[in-house]
């Protein structure tokens, strides 16, 4: 698939990501950056997930990493509400999240507004939530994919930036569907950053 860049003349974009495990996502972002196709910086990387190997991989990128661990706070909005701080005293304007698996609550979407990304391994409408490759596979669908969308309180439901399309294989098992769908993400995320940024979706 082609790739497509808006022109975009601003301010780099002061990204903090939010990822619960592997980080993939946030390496094709590092990756757009350095081959300076994405104008932004990455404030830094909040983890939840003790040992997430996401630390390693922002450590080996020179990226600030903090963990917050959602099982050290009474509640979601605690737990957000650290979030939060973190991200502000980082000078963060835009929340990137890149296979982050919690719930957000309006005290981590208020603050951002609009400028709250996710990346979903469906298109959705079809298949929120978790298990998404796998219930797709479950379901039968013939064509699968994968969504970039703005963060509303809704699991996810916000507006769409950006899909791309994979075609679901006769002999696909959930591991290969999800390592196509995931070339596609890490194409897609990074354009769709800077289509949200431009505001033209
Ligand atoms: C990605 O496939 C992303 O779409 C998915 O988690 C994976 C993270 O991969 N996100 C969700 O399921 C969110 N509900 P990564 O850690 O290698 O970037």
């Amino acid at each position: 698939m082609p790739e497509d860049w808006p022109e975009y003349r601003g301010e780099a974009l002061r990204l903090g990501i939010l990822a619960s495990g592997k980080g993939s996502n946030f390496t094709a972002i590092v990756q757009a950056i350095s081959a300076q196709k994405l104008p932004a910086v990455i404030t830094g990387v909040v983890y939840n997930n003790p040992g997430a190997a996401v630390s390693q991989r922002a450590q080996a990128a020179g990226v600030k990493t903090q963990l917050i661990n959602h099982r050290d706070y009474p509640d979601r909005e605690a737990f957000d509400a650290a979030i939060v701080h973190t991200l502000r005293q980082w000078g963060t304007e835009w929340v990137i999240m890149a296979g982050w698996m919690r719930q957000a609550t309006a005290v981590l979407l208020e603050p951002f507004g609009t400028r709250i990304l996710n990346i979903h391994p469906s298109l959705l409408p079809a298949f929120p939530g978790l298990q998404a490759v796998e219930r797709a596979l479950q379901a039968g669908v013939k064509i699968t994919g994968c969504t970039v969308h703005r963060v509303v309180l809704a699991v996810d439901s916000g507006p769409i930036v950006a899909q791309a399309a994979v075609p679901v294989l006769p002999a696909d098992t959930v591991a290969t569907l999800h390592a196509r769908i995931q070339v596609q993400e890490h194409r897609l995320y990074p354009q769709a950053i800077l289509w949200a940024a431009v505001g033209n979706c």
